[in-house]
Order: C-alpha cells, then structure tokens, then sequence
C-alpha cells in the first residue's frame, strides 16, 4: 500500500500528518511512504530526515496523489488555488483518506470524497474510549490549546501571573476563571497554576470536580441535580432552563473578579454554549482578557470573532483559531502518532482491514464506497 503525506495548504497551517519517526513505523508494516517536497517544513521536519527515515520525496502533488492508496492530512480537503483543483478531486477513485475535521460542518469535502468514492475517515469521530486512547487526535490537540490559551492570556495580561513580595510592594496572584474542564480545561488549569494563578473553574459536569481540585484549582459549583448537564457517555448535555439562570448568576459574579477567563465549553456535535453575554464582559475588570477556545464553534462569550483578537471597553476577547498550530512540532509529533496508531490498528499487515464490526474504525470512517455511513453526518446533511 502507498500511503502519502502531502503539504498542508489551508491558510495557515503549520502541521503534518507525519514525522520521520511514524514513516518508520508505517514502512514496518510494509507500507511504502511518499511525502510532498517540504511537507514538515513549517513543523521543522526537512525533506532529508523523512528520507532518512526511509520515504520517498516527490515535489509533483498531482503524481502523489495520484500514486497514493491512502492519504494521511491534517486538515480536510479544501480548493488548491495553485492546481486549481480541489483536492479532495486529486485522491484516486477508491483511495482511503484520513484527516482531522468536523464531518458536520464541512459538507463540501464531506460530498467530494463521497462523490469519488473515497474510503473517508476522520480523526475527529474517533471515540474517546480506553482501547483508542492514543489515537485521540482530538484530546492530543486540544492539550495544546488549553496549555497555550493560558501562555497568550498571559502575554495579553498587563499583570504579573504569580504571588511576588518584592521591596515595592507584594503582588497579589493573577486570577483565571476556567470554564469546561474537559481536556483543554484541565490544561489550562495547571498550565496556570504551574505559572502562579490562583484558578477556579466551572463545569456542568460534577464529575470533575475531583480532577479540578487535584490540580489545585477551585470548582465552582452550581446547586442542581447532580445529572443535569451529564449526558451520554459521560458527556456534557444541555443543561435545564433553571439551571442555565443559577450559572449565569454565578459565573457573573465569579468573572467580575477574574483577570483571565478561558472558555472551553463544548457539548459534542453541538454549537458552543453561550457562557458569556456581553453585558457580563462590561462588568470585567479594565486590562483583564478572555480567550475563547470555543471560537470555531461559535464562541462562548457573545463578543468573540472566530480568527480575530477584539477589544471591547478595556477587555481583550481573544477568539484566535487553530492554537495547535502556533506550536507545530509537537502538535505534528502528537497528530503524526495519533493517526498512525490509528493506521496500524486498521491496516495491521499494511493493507485496508475495513472491519465494520470494529467500533473505532466503523466509528471514524464517514464515506464509503459513495455514500455517507455515518449517521451524524448523514443527519447534519439534511438540514
Ligand atoms: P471536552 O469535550 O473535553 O471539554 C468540554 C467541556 O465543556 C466538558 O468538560 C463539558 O462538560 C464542558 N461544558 C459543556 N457545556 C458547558 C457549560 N454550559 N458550562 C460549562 N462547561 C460546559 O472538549 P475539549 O477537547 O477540551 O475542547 C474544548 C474546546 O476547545 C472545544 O470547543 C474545541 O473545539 C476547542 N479547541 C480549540 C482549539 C483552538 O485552537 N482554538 C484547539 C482544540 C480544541
């Protein structure tokens, strides 16, 4: 099988969906791997090291694509200006594709790769269960969010992080309100606690309570039924109507006091949760900054402009998208292992074993011998 790793195009991507190190464990298992001249440059992966490692280099992106039984990205198929061609228009009828996106959302990509028959998985549907734990491209990702959301609001803050007692005065700890403690709130959480904060953070499920605390971080909590933002499989669901007025009720009092606030609140295949209505960022405190993790899915806080850093009053609403990005060798490295780990429990002898009996592969793959298989997706495509 010839797998291909062809150079990110998307505006501003910096990542690639393989280090020389997973080329090595592709080729082990009898694949042959091609890798588009510069793929890993922006992630500081030359062209030599992929060779090194063992793969082929070519610099025409038609003939890879065209040579490719299996395509490994990270974003999803979008319109090469350069080609003037889609790419999702280069894949080989019948080659197998793996990226990272939102199958709900992007329903171009999601209709060629259908269209031309393609075996289309993403990393995005993989369950979040033991057994595929390191392929959890998603939580790799958002690891890096959440660690890097606290480095920008520090930057941002006219503030010191920690406690200081110098000669001039003491400097009490900067204050970070952490809303959703999934994985990118946990991060942030003791990315800013390693930095000094003192943090308190929200979530609609109880359940992490614990983990917040061991952390060393505060949990707010709101009196309710212990299961009313608790859906399945663990997951956040929307919460009742008066449970939504006793959050808001205290997340106002909570944000009125906070130098930082960094919103990560996410119920699956949802639009962000409104958290922050802009009356409640007039109530902030002049220099404080929120980044909103949730931006991509419509924001958490009312102000927030996907891909845009504002300035409301005297507050900074930090809605920057693709943070992963802005630390590309590791979130390469972490992604490249992610989705080979995936490849390998799939193709165990190098070749494609659809086995639609297996909950991680039936789970991840969305298009099918032209149709759409995955019933999120299909329901997305009806509205
Ligand atoms: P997750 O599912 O692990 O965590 C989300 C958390 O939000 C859960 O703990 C959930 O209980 C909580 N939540 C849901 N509704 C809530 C509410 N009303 N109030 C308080 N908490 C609530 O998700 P993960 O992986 O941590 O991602 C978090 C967000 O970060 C997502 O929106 C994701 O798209 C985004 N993200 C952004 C990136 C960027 O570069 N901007 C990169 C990676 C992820």
């Amino acid at each position: 099988m010839i797998v291909a790793i062809p150079k990110e195009i998307a505006p501003g991507e910096t990542r690639v969906a393989a280090i020389p190190a997973t080329v090595k464990e592709l080729i082990k298992i009898g694949m042959e791997v091609i890798v588009e001249t510069g793929a890993g440059e922006k992630s500081f992966f030359a062209d030599e090291v992929f060779k090194e490692a063992g793969a082929t280099i070519e610099k025409d992106t038609k003939k890879l694509y065209e040579k490719a039984d299996l395509v490994l990205k990270v974003n999803h198929p979008i319109y090469n200006e350069q080609l003037r061609t889609h790419e999702a228009d280069l894949l080989k009828n019948g080659a197998a594709f793996v990226s990272l996106f939102q199958t709900t959302r992007e329903q171009e990509a999601v209709e060629k790769l259908t269209k031309n028959k393609i075996t289309a998985f993403s990393m995005h549907l993989i369950p979040r269960t033991t057994l595929a734990q390191k392929m959890d491209a998603l939580s790799s990702q958002a690891n890096i969010a959440g660690y890097k959301a606290v480095l920008i609001a520090a930057a941002h803050l006219g503030k010191y992080m920690p406690l200081l007692m110098t000669a001039a005065g003491t400097i009490p700890p900067a204050k970070v309100l952490i809303l959703g403690a999934g994985v990118a709130g946990l991060q942030a959480i003791a990315t800013a606690k390693r930095l000094g904060a003192q943090v308190e953070a929200f979530d609609v499920r109880p359940a992490v309570k614990e983990e917040v605390e061991s952390l060393g971080a505060k949990f707010v909590e709101v009196e309710a039924d212990s299961d009313d933002g608790v859906g399945e499989g663990g997951y956040a669901k929307e919460t009742s109507e008066e449970y939504k007025k006793k959050q808001q009720v205290l997340i106002k009092e909570r944000i009125g006091k906070s130098d930082i606030v960094i919103t990560t609140a996410l119920i699956p295949g949802k639009p962000a949760p409104l958290l922050i209505p802009k009356d409640m960022v007039d109530g902030m405190i002049p220099g404080s900054v929120i980044i909103d993790l949730a931006a991509e899915n419509g924001g958490n806080c009312e102000l927030t402009k996907a891909g845009e850093i504002v300035k409301h009053n005297e507050v900074i609403v930090d809605g920057t998208l693709n943070l992963p990005g802005s630390m590309p060798i590791h979130a390469s490295q972490l992604y490249a292992k992610n989705i080979t780990s995936f490849i390998t429990y799939m193709c165990p002898e190098g070749k494609l074993n659809l086995d639609m009996e297996d909950e991680i592969i039936s789970g991840a793959l969305f298009a099918h011998n032209g149709e759409i298989v995955n019933e999120m997706t299909k329901e997305a495509f009806k509205n």
